[in-house]
């Protein structure tokens, strides 16, 4: 089968802001407690943390993660993540019914961060605290000295402060399973008040406003309006949250799902456009996707889970090569929308519906889903450009016609390559004919392609390697591209 891609070097989505690659570690299951952390690992460090996942993490290059909830973070109080270790309480989380033994907690993750050579993106509990946890901790966090918190942050060994950027006001809201849930007017007013005490301490701190646990949500897209009449003036983001699934075992329909996040992205938009009219605001919101990825797989063993254990092994999703195809066509269309998505956090990031998985004890490895989300972060910055896909198609219920031939197209920040993300959702392979108008001399320099004819193919401890990329031979500009396969073409521009 064939399939056209245009682009035209004058026709830009907009600039890609590195952000979208973007990860999660929430203190769920194994993502600290057996992930990133884990003393008396024969490779951790002297601060337990473990030098193979850190070494994983630098290689995704993954520029902010989101800590340290989730739903998590709705019942948790941050003073007992501060301090000495010793001193720390023991608390039962109620979100994901385990033992919180607060040993690895905000300066540990600050730590952490500096080495994984990432940003913090700091979740704030609005369900079952306020505005004053809110201001306690962005002092304790950000102030240089000389207050209450500043200086209880410095006794504890902190001199310089962690300079958090980038807040999350509370996280799913709306869910019926949040501790706090909330009308949307009483999240839109509380996330009101605590924007507003926290721009008066500081004007650039960056806030998230939570949008719908989901696009599926009863009271989608109701509650960003009713949330943003509120708070959209005192906001610079707000979140989007969306998990995709294979229950029924149906692969053209999963393959499908990607469909689902643009429309969904399309009408938080068409949301937030709305209030910024009805406002008269000359502000135009941004969309923070921080919780995106393919999650069913870990359902029955999470339902027969033992409560009450520190670092469980819970949503331990083990991705197969179509999860990939299906990660594959996210982050397109992540890239499609760069215009208005300017955070994404693939949730999450160690061990829980992770790229990285690990045994306690024994090694990292990464799953299949690692591959096209580290070809994204690696190529996938500089500009997007619009692409116009000329594909057959076939019908899903879902979403009516979809194209087999999935694309997004991004000129590097130099000028001097355009990288090409392809899925092939088709069982046969696709004869690539690219028109790239304006762009002289093109010559396919690198091509990358993640496939396995064994669709249910996936890494393991005892197979790490068993779903991995390989590069091809390149030719001409055209490229073919096989049968479900994930493709990174690579050109290099002539002058
Ligand atoms: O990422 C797992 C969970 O999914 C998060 O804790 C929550 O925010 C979402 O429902």
């Amino acid at each position: 089968m064939r399939a056209r891609l245009a682009i035209d070097k004058e026709y830009e989505i907009g600039a890609i802001d590195k952000r979208i690659y973007g990860s999660f570690i929430e203190h769920l299951g194994r993502a600290v407690y057996g992930g990133i952390y884990e003393p008396g690992h024969p490779r951790a460090d002297a601060n337990g943390f473990r030098g193979d996942v850190l070494e994983l993490v630098r290689e995704l290059d993954v520029p902010v993660v989101r800590y340290p909830g989730g739903n998590f973070v709705s019942s948790f109080n941050w003073e007992d993540s501060v301090g000495p270790v010793d001193k720390r309480p023991r608390r039962l989380d109620l979100a994901w019914k385990s033992v919180e033994p607060n040993s690895f907690g905000l300066a540990e993750f600050a730590r952490w961060a500096k080495e994984a050579g990432t940003e913090i993106m700091y979740a704030i509990n609005l369900g079952t605290r306020g505005i004053d946890a809110a201001r306690n901790i962005v002092e304790y966090c950000n102030h240089p000295g000389g207050s209450y918190w500043s200086d209880l942050r410095r006794q504890h060994g902190s001199k310089a402060g962690f300079g958090i950027k980038l807040w999350c006001l509370g996280n799913e809201m709306d869910g019926p399973w949040q501790v706090g849930q909330k009308t949307p007017d009483e999240y839109g007013r509380i996330a009101y008040e605590t924007a507003k005490a926290l721009k008066l301490f500081d004007p650039k701190l960056e806030l998230v406003a939570c949008g719908s646990s989901n696009g599926h949500m009863p009271t989608f897209p109701q509650w960003e309006a009713t949330v943003l009449e509120h708070c959209y003036d005192s906001v610079d983001y707000l979140s989007l949250h969306h998990y995709f699934r294979n229950d029924d075992d149906e692969l053209p329909a999963f393959l499908a799902s990607s469909l689902g996040m643009d429309s969904f992205i399309d009408s938080v938009v068409a949301t937030c456009d709305f209030v910024q009219s009805k406002k008269r605001s000359k502000k135009k919101m941004q969309l923070s996707f921080d919780e995106w990825n393919v999650w069913f797989h870990s359902a029955e063993a999470d339902s027969k889970n033992e409560p009450w254990q520190v670092g469980p092994p819970l949503l331990e999703d083990v991705y197969t090569m179509e999860d990939a195809l299906v990660v594959g066509c996210l982050i397109n269309v992540l890239l499609r929308h760069a215009d208005r998505v300017k955070v994404a956090c693939l949730a999450q990031l160690v061990n829980v519906i992770a790229p990285i998985m690990t045994d306690n004890g024994g090694a990292a490895w990464r799953q299949t889903i690692y591959w096209p989300f580290l070809y994204a972060s690696k190529y996938g910055r500089g500009t997007s450009m619009s692409v116009k896909v000329d594909s057959p198609t076939y019908e899903s219920k879902a979403f009516g016609p979809v194209p087999y031939l999935d694309a997004s197209a991004v000129l590097s920040e130099d000028g001097r390559h355009l990288c090409l993300f392809c899925v092939n959702r088709s069982r046969e392979a696709v004869e690539l004919d690219l028109r790239a108008a304006g762009f002289e001399g093109l010559a396919l320099a690198e091509h990358v392609e993640l496939r396995n004819d064994d669709l249910k193919a996936a890494n393991t401890a005892a197979a790490p390697n068993r779903v991995s990329p390989k590069v091809l031979a390149t030719g001409k500009a055209g490229a073919a591209l096989a049968p479900l396969s994930f493709n990174v073409l690579r050109y290099s521009i002539g002058k």
